[in-house]
């Protein structure tokens, strides 16, 4: 199975914005944005992105969050019509929310992200999207859980709670008694990040203790913006946990630019190639 994996978007589109959503958590994320932001993450390099895949047909893409900056009705929309041109479509395409699709609680209440790119986050069975997200695709089990929330400003931090913990822990007990490859998608890091205290998992100590007990076979995460490897601790030794840099990110240091990452999942062995986008061409390597 070939496994593709994109993250942090950050697809930004302002049309039909009225000031007043900018007001609240808005009003820094928003001028913040505006100031410094608007270019970083340019729409051209996720189509891009979009052209290689469709070039590349993996056997499933997953991408862990932040497709939209502010969570707007516009971003969302932009980001419904961008992922449409997956020629995967929605049943080999799984997406769990990030920090900035949870942005404003106004966004979480009205779940705008669910609203809009519901059939990309739908388990296996379900008519809408809840997490954690469980998708069985002939070896390999994606499990995705959701980890944002809406915080005030300056916070990024994500959290999983006691009653998705407890689906994810039966979850991957189940996969793993039926012999499966056991992928995790979740935003933020499951181990302490950077700044933790703002930007981290909250309850990344009682997800630990789960993966302790369950084991996965990969864990999958994005939030920091760089290509990071670690592991947690499993059953039987330690998972790895990638995560990937941002794929849209217009960055002229070549650790930082535009990437999505590739795995080949062959039985147990897993081998990953990084795809970066080159400025010179506008195409993925
Ligand atoms: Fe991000
Ligand atoms: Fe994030």
């Amino acid at each position: 199975m070939l496994v593709a994996h994109f993250s942090d978007i950050h697809a930004l589109s302002l049309a039909g914005t009225s000031p007043l959503a900018f007001l609240s958590k808005r009003l820094a994320g928003g001028a913040n944005l505006l100031l410094g932001r608007r270019n970083k993450h340019p729409v051209r390099i996720f189509e891009a992105l979009i052209d290689d895949l469709n070039r590349l047909r993996p056997d499933h893409v997953v991408c862990t969050g932040d497709m939209v900056n502010l969570s707007l009705d516009s971003e969302f929309a932009l980001a419904r019509a961008l992922l449409d041109r997956l020629d995967l479509g929605p049943r080999e395409v799984s997406l769990v929310p990030g920090n900035h699709d949870v942005y404003v609680w106004a966004a979480r209440i009205g779940r705008a992200f669910e609203h809009a790119l519901g059939p990309y986050a739908t388990s296996d069975g379900a008519s809408e999207p809840t997490f954690p997200l469980l998708r069985v695709r002939g070896p390999i089990a994606v499990i995705g859980i959701s980890t944002a929330l809406p915080s005030p400003a300056p916070l990024a931090d994500g959290w999983v709670g006691k009653g998705q913990l407890a689906a994810v822990e039966e979850a991957l007990a189940r996969q793993g008694s039926e012999g499966r490859f056991r992928i995790v998608l979740l935003h933020h890091p499951p181990f302490k990040n950077r700044h933790a205290f703002l930007r981290g998992l909250r309850d990344r100590g009682a997800l630990q203790k789960v993966l302790r007990r369950t084991g996965a076979e990969l864990i999958l995460h994005g939030h920091e913006h760089r290509d990071l490897r670690n592991t947690v601790e499993g059953p039987h030794g330690p998972i790895p946990v990638i995560g990937v840099g941002s794929g849209t990110y217009d960055d002229p240091r070549p650790e930082r630019r535009a990437r999505y990452n590739l795995y080949r999942i062959e039985g147990r062995e897993i081998t990953v190639e990084t795809r970066v986008h080159d400025a010179a061409s506008g195409q993925f390597r």
